[in-house]
């Protein structure tokens, strides 16, 4: 039995809501120059959610590797965990660096530029290591097929 796709849905949702809230937050700031709090804060919630489910995801997908039905750690698309760890690692950082930061602004964000910037960087940087994670375990358990074999 695997555990990893229970988890890993969970904080794609939320670590989507996070960017999607603080895009939102700044271009309703931008276009109305009312910047909710609420919002920024609901970003900061979302990605705190979305840190703890990737920690625990991250567990799981190291366990069931060795189950493994369609990738196992040292044999048939080894390799892509590998892979799969060292990106989930760089998100862990990302998303880390975002709270950080957020963490010396929680309101009024949009009064220190520069912050705002790394802000939404990182976000965005966030959502596209998602993204590219994603990728590779759908294609290692739906298309096999489609991943060049990686086997380590
Ligand atoms: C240490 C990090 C990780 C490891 C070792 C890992 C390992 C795995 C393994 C072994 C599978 C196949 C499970 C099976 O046999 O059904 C899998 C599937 C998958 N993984 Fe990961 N994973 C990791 C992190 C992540 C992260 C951070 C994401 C998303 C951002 C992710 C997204 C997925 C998806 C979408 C699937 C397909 C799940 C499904 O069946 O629908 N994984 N992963």
């Amino acid at each position: 039995m695997v555990f990893h796709p229970l988890f890993v849905h969970l904080h794609i949702a939320f670590l989507l809501m996070a960017f999607l809230a603080m895009w939102y937050w700044l271009l309703k700031g931008l276009s109305s120059s009312v910047f909710e709090d609420r919002i920024y804060q609901f970003a900061r919630a979302c990605t705190w959610l979305g840190v703890v489910f990737v920690a625990l995801s991250m567990a799981v997908g190291v366990r069931d590797g060795f189950a493994g039905r369609y990738a196992v750690w040292g044999g048939q698309q080894g390799g892509w965990l590998i892979v799969k760890a060292s990106l989930a690692s760089t998100l862990l950082i990302v998303y880390g660096f975002f709270l950080h930061l957020s963490s010396k602004k929680p309101r009024y964000l949009q009064e220190e530029p520069r912050l705002l910037a790394w802000c939404m960087l990182t976000q965005t940087a966030g959502m596209a290591i998602v993204v590219a994670i994603t990728a590779i375990g759908t294609m290692l358990v739906y298309y096999p097929w489609s991943l060049p074999r990686f086997h380590m």
